[in-house]
C-alpha cells in the first residue's frame, strides 16, 4: 500500500482536531509526508490542481451551453417575440414553424427558420443535438392538453439519448390557472384554481417543474398585449365593426403583460438557470386593469359609435374572457429574473398597440390578396 492515502487520511483527521484549521492541515500534511516518503507528492498535487478544474470547466461548459435555444411556435404572438429576443440576446436561435415563408421570415430575425410540426418529432429531433435550451410557446386549438403533454414526453425522450449533458425546458402556461379571485392577492406560492379552459395546465406545470430529465421552468403569461396583440387583437376588430360583446358585468379585470417585456424573462430564465430551474414565474404587468375600462379606451380611439353589451359566458373561452383576475405580486419574477414593465398597460398603451395591430392586420390582409 503507498503512503499517500495514509498521509491523506491522517490529515485529515488531524484537520479535523484542528478545527479545519488550513494552516494546520498544510503544517501536518508536510510534516507527515516528510516522513512517510517524498513519492506522495506528485500524486496529492496533481488530484488537488485536477479535480477542481475539471469539476470548474465541466460547469462552465454547461452554461456556455445554453446560447443554443430550439423555440416551437416560433411564429406565434408570445414565440415570435422569444425567439427574436434571445437573438437580440446574442443567442442562437432554432425556430420551428409549419411554413417555409414563415421560416423565411425567422431567418430575416436572424433566427434559424426550421419547417417542421410540433407534434412530429421527426421534424425537430435532431435539432436537440444543437441545443441546450427548449422551449413551448406553442398552442393547439383543438386539441391543447393532449397536445402539449405529448411534446413534454417527447423532449423528454429526446434529450435523454445526450445523458452526459443537462437540458432546460421552459413551458408556457397564463395566469388563467388562479381562476377568478378579484381583489385578492396571489403569488406563485398560492394554490391554482383554474378556469375550465386551462384545468388541464396546473398538472403539465408540475410534470415540467419536477421532470428529472431536464431543468424545467414555468412561465405564466398574463394576457399578452403589444405588437400583433394575441386576444387584444380581437378587442379591436369587434370595436372597429361597432358592436364588442363583454361577458359578466363591467367589473370584469384582466392581468397583461407586453409580448416584448415577456421574452425576456425566458431568456432570463434560461440565464440563470441555475436559480430559474424548478419554479414557476407569473409574468404580468404590476397592476391588473378593469376590463371595461380597457375596451372604453379602445371605443374612444377606434370608433366612438360602437356599443358594448354584457353576456353571461356560455362557453370556457367567454368565461376567460370575462375573468375577475386576481392581483399579481410579482416580486418573484423581479427579485430572480429581473423583471421590468418597459411597456404600458393596456389603457395607457392602446393608440401605440392599436396601430401595431392595425399594421400588422393589413399586413395579413395584403397577403392574402
Ligand atoms: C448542428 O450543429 C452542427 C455542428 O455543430 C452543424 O454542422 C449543423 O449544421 C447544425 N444543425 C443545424 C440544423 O443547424
Ligand atoms: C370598471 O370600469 C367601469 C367603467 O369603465 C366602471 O363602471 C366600473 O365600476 C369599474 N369596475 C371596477 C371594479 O373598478
Amino acid at each position: 500500500m503507498p503512503h499517500w492515502p495514509v498521509t491523506l487520511l491522517f490529515s485529515l483527521r488531524v484537520i479535523n482536531f484542528c478545527n479545519g484549521g488550513l494552516l494546520c492541515f498544510a503544517y501536518v500534511l508536510v510534516v507527515v509526508e516528510a516522513v512517510t516518503g517524498a513519492v506522495f507528492y506528485p500524486i496529492f498535487f496533481f488530484c488537488s490542481i485536477y479535480w477542481p478544474c475539471r469539476s470548474m470547466s465541466n460547469c462552465i461548459k454547461q452554461y456556455q451551453n445554453m446560447v443554443k435555444v430550439l423555440v416551437f411556435g416560433a411564429t406565434g404572438a408570445i414565440g415570435k417575440e422569444v425567439a427574436r429576443a434571445f437573438s437580440r440576446n446574442g443567442h442562437t436561435v432554432y425556430g420551428l414553424t409549419r411554413s417555409a415563408k414563415k421560416a423565411h421570415e425567422l431567418e430575416r430575425e436572424e433566427i434559424n427558420g426550421v419547417v417542421g410540426d410540433v407534434s412530429d418529432p421527426s421534424t425537430w429531433k435532431h435539432l436537440i443535438k444543437n441545443v441546450s435550451v427548449i422551449i413551448d410557446t406553442s398552442f393547439d386549438y383543438t386539441n391543447p392538453a393532449e397536445k402539449a403533454s405529448k411534446l413534454i414526453q417527447e423532449v423528454a425522450e429526446a434529450v435523454k439519448e445526450y445523458p452526459e449533458r443537462r437540458f432546460t425546458y421552459i413551458y408556457t402556461s397564463g395566469t388563467w390557472v388562479y381562476g377568478n379571485d378579484a381583489g385578492v392577492t396571489v403569488t406563485e406560492s398560492d394554490a391554482v384554481n383554474p378556469i375550465p379552459i386551462v384545468a388541464w395546465r396546473p398538472a403539465l406545470e408540475q410534470l415540467v417543474i419536477q421532470s428529472q430529465d431536464f431543468d424545467g421552468v414555468v412561465i405564466r403569461p398574463g394576457m399578452v398585449i403589444g405588437k400583433s396583440g394575441s386576444i387584444f387583437g380581437m378587442l379591436f376588430s369587434a370595436v372597429q365593426k361597432g358592436h364588442i360583446t363583454l361577458y359578466n358585468d363591467e367589473n370584469t379585470r384582466m392581468a397583461s403583460v407586453h409580448t416584448e417585456d415577456l421574452a425576456e424573462m425566458y431568456v432570463a430564465a434560461a440565464e440563470k438557470i441555475y436559480a430559474a430551474k424548478g419554479q414557476i414565474f407569473n409574468v404580468v404587468n404590476s397592476q391588473t386593469e378593469n376590463t371595461t375600462d380597457i375596451v372604453k379606451a379602445i371605443i374612444r380611439l377606434v370608433n366612438p359609435e360602437s356599443t358594448i353589451t354584457y353576456e353571461k359566458p356560455t362557453d370556457p373561452f367567454q368565461t376567460a374572457l370575462g375573468l375577475y383576475s386576481p392581483i399579481f405580486d410579482i416580486s418573484k419574477a423581479v427579485n430572480l429574473l429581473g423583471f421590468q414593465q418597459r411597456h404600458s398597460g393596456a389603457v395607457d398603451g392602446v393608440e401605440r398597440y392599436y396601430k401595431s395591430w392595425k399594421a400588422t392586420a393589413t399586413e395579413w390582409e395584403d397577403c392574402k390578396n
